[in-house]
């Protein structure tokens, strides 16, 4: 039992995926797994574990922000067996080449977030992807006809910003969309020695201005649920 995850050690999978929203976790679990069993219910934030293929896999919904997913990712690491988490999740493109609907793989992500100036004294970490992930992830993606885009994101604090064009100075360095909680599982999955991959799909631009429908959005999702699922049990 952890203190937000109310799991005896074995109920949770050694590969997991991460959704924020926990009514997303048990949309997953009834539609793509078999047997799923729900091992967490604290506050809502539902995880499940089932079997995908033939293979056990979770998952946990992680809320919103990196103070919330810190949480869960740090109880998932330090008191259960997950040695593979995947985070799927939607991303608002900053630059222009990024459509609605794409497929983003996140290798780095950078951040705005006090958590990582907190923890590392003011040096500057670099939160990377697990190159084997990305790699499966990529050919599994590409193998079904699709593009994904692979590159740096950032993980911000402020989906309100008080400057709205905050965005920009990150997109002049090429990072290509925006998330809020993929620096802190990469950074996390260093610190516990674990692998850790984020899959985006893009839900809106901040340069066009453009948004999805739910509809596409399910669409788009259920894609990137495949591939997230033959990376987890790669
Ligand atoms: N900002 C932050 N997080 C997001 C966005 C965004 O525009 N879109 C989806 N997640």
């Amino acid at each position: 039992m952890s203190t937000h995850i109310a799991a005896k050690s074995g109920d949770i999978a050694e590969a997991i995926l991460l959704p924020g929203d926990p009514l997303r976790a048990k949309f997953i679990a009834e539609n793509f797994l078999e047997e799923p069993v729900q091992y967490t219910g604290v506050r809502n934030m539902l995880g499940y574990t089932g079997i995908y293929r033939g293979k056990r896999v979770s998952v946990q919904g992680t809320g919103m922000g990196i103070p919330s997913i810190s949480i869960y990712v740090n109880e998932l690491f330090r008191d259960y067996h997950v040695r593979r988490a995947i985070r799927i999740g939607t991303a608002g493109a900053i630059l222009p080449e990024l459509k609605l609907r794409d497929l983003v793989i996140a290798m780095s992500a950078s951040t705005d977030s006090g958590a990582n100036n907190q923890r590392f004294g003011g040096r500057n970490f670099a939160p990377t992807a697990a190159f084997s992930l990305l790699k499966t992830a990529y050919d599994t993606a590409a193998a079904r006809g699709w593009q994904p885009k692979v590159g740096s994101i950032v993980s911000t604090d402020m989906f309100y910003a008080e400057d709205p064009g905050d965005w920009k100075l990150w997109a002049k360095f090429g990072v290509m969309a925006v998330e809020m909680e993929t620096a802190e599982l990469y950074t996390l999955a260093a610190k516990y020695g674990r692998e850790a991959l984020s899959l985006l799909t893009i839900s809106d631009s901040l340069v066009s201005g453009e948004t999805t429908s739910a509809e596409e959005r399910q669409t788009a999702f259920t894609g990137m649920m495949e591939v997230a699922l033959e990376t987890a049990i790669s």
